[in-house]
C-alpha cells in the first residue's frame, strides 16, 4: 500500500521536495519499513507531514507528548527529535513486531531514553494515566474506530498551550457524502470530523496535508 495523500501525486511530491528531508536515520527507517512492512508500509507518515510535525514540536516545547499509533517509529521521530531537554514521548502501541523497528531507530537516532513505549490497546494506557497528568502534544494515528476515544481522553488533559493533531482525516477523500464508502473507519472518521466541528471545547483546522490532518487546541 503506497503512501497516501489527498494531493495529487505530482504536488505532494513537490511539496515533499520543498520540505526540510528526512535525516538519515529517518531516511534508513523508511526503508526498513518498506522492506519489513511489506503492503503494510503505507501506514507511516509521509516526509513532509514529519517535517511538519517537527516544527510545530520545535514550537511548542512539549514537556509530556503523546503518540497513539507508532508502527515503525517515523511519526514518533519526528516527534522526539524536536522535544526539548527533558521532554517526555509516551508511544502507545499493540504490536511488539512493528515497534521493534521502531525501538531499533530510536537507539540510532540517540532519542530512545525520552521515549516511553506501552505495548497494549491505547485507551486502557491513556484511561490509566493521572487525571492530572497534563499532555502538551499529542498525535493521535492508530485504529479509526479509536479516534474518539483517544481524543477524549487526551482532551481532558490537554495543556492550555496544547496541541491535538489526528491523522487521516480525509480518508483518501473517502470522507465526502458521495464517496459511496460505508465501511466502519470512514464512517468512525465522517463522526469524528462532523463532532470535532462542533465541539465548542476547541478550536479545530482540518489540513489538506497528507491524508488529512486535524489540528486542535483549547479554547
Ligand atoms: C497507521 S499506523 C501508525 C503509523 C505511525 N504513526 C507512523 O508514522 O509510522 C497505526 C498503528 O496503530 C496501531 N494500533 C492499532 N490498533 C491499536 C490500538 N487499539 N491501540 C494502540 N495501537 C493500535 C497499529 O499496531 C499500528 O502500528
Amino acid at each position: 500500500m503506497a503512501r497516501r495523500s489527498i494531493a495529487a501525486a505530482d504536488i505532494a511530491d513537490y511539496a515533499t521536495a520543498h520540505s526540510t528531508p528526512p535525516d538519515e536515520v529517518q531516511r534508513a527507517l523508511q526503508t526498513a519499513t518498506t522492506e519489513i512492512a511489506g503492503p503494510f508500509a503505507g501506514m507511516q507518515i509521509g516526509a513532509d507531514q514529519g517535517a511538519f510535525m517537527s516544527v510545530l514540536v520545535s514550537i511548542l516545547q512539549p514537556a509530556f507528548a503523546v503518540e497513539v499509533g507508532t508502527f515503525t517509529g517515523y511519526s514518533s521521530l519526528a516527534i522526539a527529535k524536536a522535544l526539548p531537554e527533558g521532554g517526555r514521548l509516551l508511544c502507545c502501541d499493540i504490536s511488539e513486531e512493528w515497534t521493534d523497528v521502531a525501538r531499533d531507530h530510536w537507539a540510532k537516532a540517540g532519542v530512545a531514553d525520552r521515549i516511553d513505549l506501552v505495548i497494549a490497546p491505547a485507551v486502557e494506557t491513556l484511561a490509566a494515566l493521572p487525571a492530572d497528568q497534563q499532555i502538551d502534544f499529542a498525535f493521535i494515528d492508530a485504529d479509526k474506530t479509536g479516534y474518539r476515544s483517544y481524543y477524549e481522553e487526551i482532551l481532558q488533559r490537554l495543556a492550555p498551550q496544547g496541541v491535538i493533531l489526528i491523522d487521516n482525516t480525509l480518508w483518501g477523500a473517502q470522507v465526502l457524502a458521495d464517496s459511496g464508502a460505508e465501511d466502519d473507519d470512514t464512517q468512525a472518521i465522517r463522526a469524528l470530523n462532523d463532532f470535532l466541528a462542533t465541539d465548542e471545547r476547541v478550536e479545530v483546522a482540518q489540513l489538506t496535508l497528507g491524508d488529512g490532518v486535524t489540528m486542535v487546541r483549547r479554547r
